[in-house]
């Protein structure tokens, strides 16, 4: 529902795929990879959730493995609504479906998890990959936002895990932002103090924007509601909840965790910054007070680091005006401005573009930008590593970590009215 139709769909036309095989497609019979495959390996993908953003997964992978040159297979799917589970693996030829994402772990075939389920779900179904040795693709938000105690420990999983993790924000494939990294840390604008980044849209994307495929489905064998909970409260069973889930609190949280990692991650990369010392937040239902909604549509963060910076993070779904008067580069919502003591470093149409402090006798300096923002081009940067075992991907865990740190105490921020702070020492969040 945030950024997932423009890119994918635009390049994948662009690269001369059908999309969305509605005849089955079938999966080449390869022999078995190990989670630990050599470079030549085929690797299998197993998918857990195969709802809207799986469908672009899948696509982008499918046609990585028939015309991209990647050895790869869409070798198993997960989901707990059978009819999603059932057309997914039609499409892409495979008998191998489960309904319980703990067989689909453990199948011998996958070597590569994609998960994209509701966003409470994602965190105890990456750990259970890592724990299992599997390589993850993880869907943004890393976790859900009362997840803080299994954030640290998704971080464990992957720090000791032989699977490589990458987080589904796809815009870290745009070389902007490590441009500007290497940009900032030569020192282009000097000491950096301040930033502003945001997520301006229009939409409510879940009471008008989610699809409800079947009004009058009930929990049985076509749908499992307690697998759909997870460690989220338990409730009795809501068509609403199940389909519209981006509405409630229990299983999102608003743009602060479903559009924020995308605007968040690359200021954190070009900063080279990790945890904030404290977090103090704002906003609130102000444009789509429907009966059902529960999760905020603006949402502000001031985040402040040790290093002596501030990062203003804002937004809101009640209008896509980006501020610059630029289109956004890549798909963050609204392009960053990075503030130095001795320069501006701004996006601009598709230049980076570096202004000096008033009074500073520096030149103005204008890079453009390598490449944009592509998701085939974000799942070679896994596949690399997974094949070998060099560097890492391009939205790696310990950047996800610290982007989801200063999100979710923006969170405990808002919900509690008071400044939320961290302490280093026991990686806490402390309000
Ligand atoms: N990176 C992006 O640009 C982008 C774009 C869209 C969505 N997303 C993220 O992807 C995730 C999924 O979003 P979506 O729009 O596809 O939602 P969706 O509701 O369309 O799909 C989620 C699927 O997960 C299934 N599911 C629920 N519980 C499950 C469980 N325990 N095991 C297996 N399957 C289960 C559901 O039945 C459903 O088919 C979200 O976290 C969202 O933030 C990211």
């Amino acid at each position: 529902m945030d950024t997932e139709p423009t890119m994918t769909r635009r390049q994948l036309v662009q690269r001369g795929v059908a999309l969305a095989a509605a005849s089955a497609v079938a999966a080449p019979a390869v022999g078995r990879s190990s989670a630990q495959a050599g470079p030549n390996a085929a690797l299998g993908v197993g998918f857990i959730g195969c709802g809207g953003r799986a469908g672009s997964h899948m696509q982008t992978l499918h046609w990585l493995a028939t015309d991209g040159g990647e050895k790869l297979r869409l070798a198993a799917f997960c989901d707990v609504y059978a009819p999603r589970l059932r057309r997914a693996a039609e499409a892409y030829g495979s008998t191998r479906t489960y309904a319980d994402y703990r067989q689909l772990i453990e199948d011998p075939e996958v070597d590569i998890v994609c998960i994209a389920t509701p966003d409470h779900l994602h965190a105890p179904q990456a750990i259970a990959a890592l724990k299992a040795n599997k390589h993850v693709y993880v869907e943004k938000p890393i976790t859900h936002w009362r997840q803080i105690g299994l954030l640290k420990e998704l971080a464990r999983a992957a720090a000791v895990s032989g699977g490589v993790l990458q987080c589904g924000t796809q815009g870290m494939s745009c070389s902007a932002w490590e441009q500007a990294r290497q940009l900032i840390a030569d020192g282009a604008i000097g000491q950096p103090i301040h930033a502003e980044a945001g997520y301006f849209r229009v939409g409510d994307w879940g009471e008008r924007g989610m699809p409800v495929d079947d009004p009058n489905v009930q929990p049985g064998p076509e749908l499992d509601w307690k697998a759909f909970l997870g460690d989220s409260p338990s409730r009795p069973f809501s068509v609403d909840r199940f389909f519209r889930w981006r509405l409630f609190m229990d299983y999102a949280g608003g743009p602060v965790t479903d559009l924020y990692p995308h605007a968040f991650t690359p200021v954190v990369h070009m900063l080279g910054v990790t945890f904030p010392s404290s977090v103090v937040a704002s906003g609130g239902i102000y444009r789509y007070p429907y009966e059902l909604r529960e999760v905020p549509d603006t949402f502000n963060l001031l985040i402040d680091y040790p290093e002596k910076i501030t990062v203003a993070l804002m937004g809101t779904q009640g209008n896509n005006h980006f501020g610059t008067g630029d289109a956004p580069v890549g798909s963050v919502g609204r392009s960053p401005v990075l503030r130095g003591w001795d320069g501006t470093l701004t996006f601009v149409g598709r230049n980076i573009v570096i202004t000096p402090t008033e009074g500073s006798t520096r030149k103005p300096v204008t890079v453009p930008v390598r490449t944009g923002e592509d998701l085939v081009e974000f799942w070679k940067s896994l596949l690399n590593v997974v094949r070998t075992g060099q560097g890492a991907p391009a939205s790696p865990m310990p950047l996800a970590y610290a982007t989801q740190t200063a999100l979710l105490m923006g969170m405990a921020a808002w919900r509690s009215g008071r400044t939320a702070r961290f302490d280093r020492r026991t990686e806490r969040i402390v309000v």
